[in-house]
């Protein structure tokens, strides 16, 4: 007999799937549509204020949510509680400098932490500080500081159907208005954002980037990057930008820092941690003032009002989160479920973010007016109709002009589905799917919401609503 040759097909695509398995888990409760009903209506309508005990999916933020790995829990043990100059502080320290390359660094007990001490230091009474859109807490620090924003992002960061692949981009030509119009020596700084929250989770280019730093540096102005999801934006820069196809995504994000001056960090996100933030820097000369005004707000500038085991598990965390096959599973399950809800129709915000899908409340609920809340109204009917917790990023979050009291309408009027990382399976994401889907076909009922408590900041965080 001949031999016969046989052709084996090649599979072409393969599944994504998480790099590690599951040791323990934490049971869920699951509750009747009824007892949501009073849930709601006791936490007037916001689902901050929610208890976590009623809440099925808990995709409210990816903050502080994620699960450790069995290293960042023995990591837990090495805690070496010492007031001053702990070893976890020196190990952190390095962390900090091996994969994100800033010299020097402070912990703070979290991001906002490290945008306040930053904010007080280099924002004068009258400044200006421009920024690829705004973040709720970053916003407010700079404003309490005396300084005042300006959003230089590209417009199609406010477009939610605008599929640019790097919406987290500075708009060079706003910047260069900016500098023209206030003057280089009224702007302490630009606030870059890696994986811009606001606009959808969307990334910043390297070439942007470097545009960006040849601009500032012509005219002496720093940039202070927020890295709260530098490794997501690698990744989506690996994917998407010319000539980095093959850069491992630690390069990457070496990279990027290494464009910028200083770092504010909330390290519950992407550093894989329940609590904790950094400021880093490479100044000499601005880390003292930074570890002067540390001892005043956060502790001692070697352990920033975290104990010495929160900072173990975080230089932990950090060398997890840039690792490939991680960043992968990460995107691709926020991948998935935008997939997912995408196919029954529902607009959401695209290109698909790193950390969330955000739903685009304000095409689903064309009926509501935006004085009547659509995402929170819709946040609220998502969680009646299956126990799934997601937040507000809209006319609620965007708050009051400082200078005029009144509501700032931003364009995108948002439901954000935020992944917490290596918590959810793929079977969660389904349940998610199905409940959007579920709303989305009722959507012509809700009717929206009134606002019956305003607090004076963050407002989202503890303002109460009443059904219309
Ligand atoms: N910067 C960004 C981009 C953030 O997303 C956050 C927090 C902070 C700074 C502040 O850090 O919470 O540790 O003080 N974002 C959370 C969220 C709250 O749900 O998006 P923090």
């Amino acid at each position: 007999m001949k031999n016969k040759t046989v052709t084996i097909p090649i599979r072409q695509k393969r599944s994504w799937a998480e790099p590690y398995k599951i040791k323990m888990v934490e049971p869920i409760h699951m509750t009747t549509e009824k007892e949501r009903a009073k849930c709601l209506a006791d936490a007037g309508y916001n689902t901050f204020l929610l208890r976590s005990k009623d809440v099925y999916i808990d995709l409210l933020t990816d903050s502080g949510t994620s699960a450790m790995s069995d290293r960042q829990w023995a990591a837990l043990m090495l805690g070496d509680e010492a007031y001053a100059g702990s070893s976890n502080f020196y190990n952190l320290e390095a962390a900090v400098t091996k994969y994100y390359g800033y010299k020097y660094t402070i912990p703070t007990h979290q991001g906002r932490g490290a945008e306040h001490i930053i904010s007080q230091i280099l924002i004068k009474k009258g400044d200006i500080i421009p920024g690829n859109m705004y973040f709720t807490t970053t916003r407010l620090h700079q404003e309490i500081a005396g300084g005042t924003f300006i959003d230089v992002i590209i417009d199609e960061a406010h477009d939610p159907d605008s599929t640019h692949p790097f919406k987290g981009n500075v708009d060079i030509g706003k910047m260069e208005d900016v500098i023209k119009k206030y003057g280089a020596s009224k702007i302490p700084y630009i606030c870059v954002a890696t994986s811009v929250n606001m606009a959808g989770g969307q990334p910043i280019s390297i070439a942007n980037l470097k545009e960006l730093r040849k601009l500032t540096q012509k005219h002496g102005i720093r940039i202070v990057h927020d890295m709260t999801r530098v490794a997501e934006n690698a990744f989506f820069i690996q994917q998407r930008e010319a000539g980095y196809k093959s850069k491992s995504i630690a390069q990457i994000v070496l990279e990027i820092c290494r464009l910028t001056d200083i770092a504010t960090m909330s390290a519950k996100k992407d550093a894989l941690v329940n609590i904790g933030g950094i400021l880093a820097m490479n100044d000499e000369k601005l880390l003292s003032e930074a570890q002067n005004l540390a001892v005043v707000y956060e502790g001692l500038h070697t352990y920033g009002g975290l104990a010495g085991r929160d900072m173990e598990a975080m230089s932990v965390g950090i060398s997890e989160s840039v690792q490939d096959d991680h960043i992968r599973a990460r995107i691709g399950q926020v991948e998935y479920l935008g997939n997912h809800i995408q196919a029954s129709g529902v607009p959401v915000v695209l290109p698909f973010g790193g950390h969330g899908i955000f739903l685009n409340a304000k095409k689903i609920l064309e009926h509501v007016p935006q004085d009547n809340f659509p995402a929170q109204a819709l946040t609220a009917e998502i969680y009646r109709d299956s126990g799934v917790r997601s937040m507000e990023r809209g006319i609620v979050s965007s708050g009051r002009d400082k200078k005029t009291g009144k509501n700032i309408y931003p364009k995108l009027e948002l439901v954000r589905l935020t992944i917490p990382r290596r918590v959810y399976t793929q079977a969660h994401m389904d349940v998610v799917a199905e409940s959007v889907e579920r709303v989305y076909q009722e959507r012509k009922k809700i009717k929206g919401l009134k606002m019956v408590y305003e607090p004076e900041y963050l407002r989202f965080f503890q303002a109460k609503f009443k059904k219309l």
